[in-house]
């Protein structure tokens, strides 16, 4: 038996917790972000807005869905007022263990024993975050993307005490509420999609370091070449479309010259302490002028919401 989620309260109103919100709030659900401050409910007031005026004018949404999305969002301060009602909460608070541990902690106390508890942590493991609370079978992760109203991913992390009827509940309500769940079996660092990403980037910056090509043209081999069939053919499909047998005989000649460091890569060291921190100051591992850091947002934004228009 699932468990029905139609009230959601969001802990964290920044870009992910914003983002999740209307998400449900399009769906119908009632949607309660919780800010401690002025600042915060100004950033999410505002990057709601922006985020539906994109999707107006786009096409994939209409000037009455806008209205009902923002209607179906309140925004409250007081903590035990924001959980009242809620049949699930997800904490979306800065990537902090100590923090998300004692919001857990806290939750795990006001709130009856079957409201459902998630962490959007990226990569942290949600047994530490699970590990200060008591009823830990009803914490589990779920793992959205950004912008989470556009990426239909969500990776779905129990842990060793979290309740199957949790998992089910969590995977029928994000179904039903339009994204494309997935279940992680394992807490383990990074889930599925951030292992996958890093295990890339790590070898693209692998790449560099040894010279064998510049940061751009990393880039233009992925963009043209397996990226483009990646929507389509993920890397287990791509295993048998080619053959086991060929799989095989290029792991045994290629995995030796792999990176494999433990260590994070020389180049994102060097950059983070000159302070080329990438978009927000204009240098990172290559230079971005204003312009072209507002066209390449846009660029994802447009082909984002492109896809999310064919499919429908
Ligand atoms: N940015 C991404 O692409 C992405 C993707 C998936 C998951 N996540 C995860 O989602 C979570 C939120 O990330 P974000 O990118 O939305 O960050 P963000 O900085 O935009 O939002 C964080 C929110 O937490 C609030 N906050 C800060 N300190 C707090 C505290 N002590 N107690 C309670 N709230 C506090 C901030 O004011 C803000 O509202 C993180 O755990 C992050 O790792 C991020």
């Amino acid at each position: 038996m699932h468990k029905e989620i139609r009230n959601i309260t969001i802990f964290g109103p920044g870009m992910m917790g914003s983002g999740i919100g209307i998400q449900f709030a399009q769906k119908g659900c009632n949607v309660i972000l919780r800010a401690r401050a002025q600042f915060e409910e100004d950033y999410a007031v505002e990057n709601i807005d922006r985020n539906i005026r994109d999707m107006i004018e786009n096409d994939c949404m209409t000037e009455e869905e806008g209205r009902m999305i923002k209607e179906n969002i309140r925004i409250i301060y007081d903590m035990e007022e924001a959980v009242k009602d809620a049949d699930m909460i997800f904490e979306c608070v800065i990537e902090d263990m100590q923090i998300k541990q004692d919001l857990f902690k806290q939750l795990d106390a006001i709130c009856p024993e079957d409201v459902i508890l998630a962490t959007n942590t990226s990569v942290m493991s949600i047994t530490e975050i699970a590990s200060t609370s008591t009823h830990r079978h009803r914490i589990v992760g779920t793992h959205f993307w950004n912008p989470a109203f556009l990426i239909p991913l969500v990776e779905i992390i129990r842990t060793v005490d979290t309740s199957d009827e949790v998992v089910d509940s969590v995977y029928e309500f994000l179904k039903w509420a339009g994204k494309r769940p997935v279940k992680v079996n394992k807490d383990v660092p990074g889930f599925i999609g951030n292992r996958l990403q890093h295990a890339l980037l790590r070898e693209a910056l692998y790449i560099v370091e040894n010279g064998i090509a510049d940061p751009a043209t990393v880039d233009e081999a992925v963009k043209y070449g397996f990226g483009m069939r990646t929507p389509v053919l993920g890397p287990m499909e791509h295993a048998d479309m080619v053959g086991t047998d060929l799989s095989l005989a290029i792991q045994e000649y290629l995995l030796k010259h792999l990176a494999s460091s433990q260590e994070p890569s020389h180049i994102l060291k060097d950059a983070v302490e000159k302070g080329d921190l990438g978009f927000k100051s204009g240098k990172g591992i290559q230079e971005w002028t204003p312009e072209e850091v507002a066209a390449s947002k846009r660029r994802l934004n447009d082909h984002l919401l492109k896809s999310l228009k064919d499919r429908e």
